[in-house]
């Protein structure tokens, strides 16, 4: 079958590993007969240069008229200066917002062959972790009202955090959605000892659970989740949490997996369209010297092929092509502990291989 893929590199080391993974892609393609028709979608920074927008119309429109989105990173300080509008990250914030992308999966499970590579201690991976965050991406304090005001103390700046009923509700049931088909555990994570959008959040999440009386629930408050996460990771299954605290806690949790490099992350909707992104950003510091980890936007990739195409198959061929590289030893510079250190292309590469030998 023939599927049609927007590309929007981005900036910094987007162009780097979005094409690592389109080289994965076709060569599935190839193995299984399918051919992924590729369309450019200029964004970020790179767009803003281009036509003065990190968001131009016709990108949005390319987005919407393609089967699936595969993302890179934007931003980078040769843009930071620009008004908040003209910013290379508003490009993926007005992406999800434009394709209603309201839920963002990411994973965060630890390859059998990183062990070593997680700063945790032995003691506390024991066999492994395998995390679900699910993160509420399109509303909550990244989208509310936001601005300036004079106080008694002088100028002032406010964001405020809002969600309604609505967006918790279709959240929280894609997260017992998704724990029913794993481990059948939910944590909801919010801080509603103090935050008042948290604590209709707390109970929209009591309502829903209602719908799904295997998935076992419980509620941690954001700090202590952060903790959690650390001290025990193998308590969590699914944890189901808002723009915010979800951002900040799947960072966390890549740290623990071997590197931010390794995590991959899908944006999905109503329909099956979804934007397919490493969770990292466009790393200025490594970019253009060829040693980005290409992996987190590979398994995004792999996530496009099950969620929005229901290719199963080939994405459990992708994700065993990088868990068998990983067992021979080779590592991209940021991962962590020892192996053979390898670039951006040979990664890739040695990830085909191995993917053509099964
Ligand atoms: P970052 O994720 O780009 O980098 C953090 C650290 O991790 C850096 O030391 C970087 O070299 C390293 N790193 C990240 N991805 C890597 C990879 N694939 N391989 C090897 N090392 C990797 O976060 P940072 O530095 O906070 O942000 C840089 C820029 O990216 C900023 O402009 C930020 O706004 C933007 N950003 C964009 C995102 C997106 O497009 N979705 C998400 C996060 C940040
Ligand atoms: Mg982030």
């Amino acid at each position: 079958m023939d599927y049609k893929i927007a590309i929007a590199k981005g900036d910094g080391i987007g162009p780097e590993i979005v094409e690592s993974a389109m080289e994965v892609l076709d060569v599935i393609g190839k193995i299984k007969g399918h051919k992924f028709i590729y369309k450019e979608a200029p964004v970020g920074g790179f767009a803003y240069d281009l036509y003065g927008d990190p968001l131009p119309l016709e990108s949005i429109k390319t987005c919407k008229e393609s089967d699936s989105v595969l993302f890179g990173a934007v931003g980078g300080p040769k843009w930071d200066n620009l008004p908040g509008d003209k910013r290379a990250e508003t490009a993926i914030l007005g992406l999800r917002k434009n394709l209603e992308t309201f839920a963002n999966l990411r994973p965060g499970y630890l390859f059998k062959s990183l062990k070593d590579a997680s700063p945790l201690k032995e003691s506390i991976i024991g066999d492994g972790f395998d995390i679900l965050v699910v993160r509420e991406l399109t509303g909550g304090i990244y989208f509310g009202e936001k601005g300036y005001k004079e106080t008694e103390n002088g100028k002032a700046a406010f964001d405020i955090e809002i969600y309604s009923e609505m967006e918790i509700e279709r959240i929280a049931r894609i997260g017992f959605e998704m724990a029913m088909k794993r481990d059948k555990k939910l944590t909801s994570v919010d801080k509603s000892n103090v935050l008042e959008s948290s604590r209709l959040w707390r109970k929209v999440v009591e309502e829903v659970s209602k719908d799904y009386k295997e998935v076992s629930l419980n509620h941690m408050y954001i700090d202590n989740a952060a903790m959690q996460v650390i001290r025990d990771p193998k308590q969590f299954d699914v944890i189901l949490t808002s723009n915010i605290f979800g951002d900040i806690l799947s960072d966390e949790i890549s740290m623990i997996t071997g590197s931010i490099g390794m995590l991959a992350s899908a944006s999905i909707g109503k329909d099956k369209k979804g934007i397919f992104e490493p969770i990292h950003g466009s790393a200025p510091d490594i970019t253009g010297k060829g040693i980005a980890n290409p992996i987190a936007t590979i398994l995004s990739a792999a996530m496009m092929l099950k969620y929005s195409f229901g290719l199963e198959e080939e994405s459990k061929m992708i994700e065993d092509g990088v868990a068998k590289t990983l067992e021979e030893g080779y590592r991209t510079s940021d991962i962590r502990g020892d192996g053979d250190w390898i670039k951006t292309g040979e990664m890739t590469e040695k990830i085909i291989k191995t993917i053509q030998k099964m």
